[in-house]
């Protein structure tokens, strides 16, 4: 049984307790995972590293305590907002993550409705059924309801359906750039503008894409608008511990005007201590979180973005034709860093567990069937071994085993 010792153990001995622990962990290191680590090659690590922990006892909760941290936030929104073309005046707070991100601008649009003079209880938001789990987790918090309406024969938001779907009960339009489960960009414009002609707030659920499109834009990738270019785009998702490559616990969101950014806050003083006024879900917030997104900001610059994007399309590239040779084909015409790759002439989820069996570490998709891949810059190097066990794994798939559904993602 696990206790607490009575007599604590000295760092060496923990140090090389936490190495054998890992030993069953996924090889993130040498690219085995597609999936939860955006590894973004040593140098970038130990800056994200050397800077969490240059201030991990530091709280931005305090940031009358700690005005560095203060003003690294505020260095990280104004480059958000850069890169997003955000208009002046516009908003924005660093959250712990794109779940964070996703649930405050749902919070901020709730009362911004309220505001308006909507009823909250049972009020709508209108995503595609490809939209991330997290708008349903923030509605199941503040008793909404997602309606999820089915994408078009291209994978991405089908606006004409979402035009369908408004009521007098919805309060917020989403599209994803990209949606996760295929890594398509949907089309904000024509969701923008639905919701400016309905008076509707409209999300763009970056978290995906926040810090890639802007670079992939910048070396010539064709891409649907989706930023605040787009006018009707209310708020924008995106986070900096994915493509960001910052130390997890890092992402943004960022609000077109200070004006919706201050329907975010929960502020209270009904007790002893004073306005305890709060951005996100957080009390206290961990500095090194927003040290290391800034320290990594800073390390990468845009060049390093750009060059990032790069190696990530070279590693979707090699994949994409060599998988192709096999019958894999992507869902769509993926452009960014995920792709869904289905094969109709093979049981696709048997081929995933014999990849998964080989140290792979994937998402997959039950519709069509898929295996998923969310490729790092390191995946340059590992995309050789993972065709040549793609290979091995399609040749030896039965045709068929009958469908099993795609497991658990976490
Ligand atoms: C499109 C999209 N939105 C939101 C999220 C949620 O982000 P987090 O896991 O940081 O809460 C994810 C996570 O993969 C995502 O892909």
């Amino acid at each position: 049984m696990p206790h607490l010792p009575e007599q604590g153990r000295g760092w060496n001995d923990l140090a090389a307790d936490l190495d054998r622990r890992r030993d069953n962990d996924a090889d993130w290191r040498r690219g085995r995972t597609a999936l939860f680590v955006f590894n973004a090659g040593e140098s970038v690590r130990r800056v994200g590293e050397q800077a969490y922990l240059a201030y991990m006892a530091e709280n931005a909760l305090g940031l009358r305590a700690f005005p560095s941290l203060a003003a690294m936030e505020a260095d990280i929104i104004a480059i958000a907002h850069e890169l997003t073309s955000a208009p002046h005046g516009a908003g924005g707070y660093f959250t712990t993550g794109g779940t964070d991100s996703i649930t405050m601008a749902v919070k901020a649009c709730r009362d911004w409705a309220v505001g308006n003079g909507q009823n909250p209880v049972g009020a709508e938001i209108l995503a595609p059924s490809t939209a991330h789990p997290a708008f349903n987790k923030a509605a199941h918090l503040m008793n909404l309801k997602v309606i999820r309406v089915p994408v078009g024969d291209d994978y991405t938001a089908n606006p004409v359906a979402m035009e369908a779907a408004i009521s007098d009960r919805t309060i917020m339009l989403v599209g994803s750039a990209p949606c996760f489960p295929y890594g398509l960009v949907d089309p904000i414009p024509e969701i923008a503008s639905l919701a400016a002609a309905n008076g509707l707030w409209c999300h763009v659920d970056a978290c995906v894409g926040g810090y890639f499109l802007p670079f992939a834009e910048q070396i010539g990738v064709e891409l649907p608008a989706w930023d605040f270019r787009v006018p009707g785009v209310s708020s924008i998702s995106a986070d900096l511990h994915k493509y960001g490559y910052a130390p997890k616990g890092a992402s943004t969101v960022l609000y077109r005007s200070q004006e919706l950014a201050a329907f975010q806050p929960f502020s209270f003083d009904v007790w002893p201590n004073g306005v305890m006024a709060t951005p996100t879900l957080h009390g206290t917030r961990p500095g090194g979180a927003i040290a290391g997104a800034w320290a990594v900001l800073n390390h990468l610059g845009y060049e390093g973005f750009r060059q990032c994007v790069r190696d990530v399309l070279a590693a979707r590239a090699t994949i994409e034709t060599g998988a192709a040779k096999l019958g894999f084909q992507p869902v769509g015409h993926p452009k960014l860093g995920l792709v869904a790759l289905t094969n109709p002439a093979k049981d696709v989820m048997a081929i995933a567990d014999a990849m998964a069996a080989k140290g792979w570490v994937s998402s997959r998709t039950a519709t069509p069937p898929g295996i998923h891949l969310m490729l790092s810059p390191a995946h340059t190097v590992a995309a050789h071994d993972y065709l040549a066990d793609l290979a091995d794994a399609t040749q030896n798939a039965p045709a068929s085993r009958g469908a099993t559904g795609v497991g658990s993602y976490t």
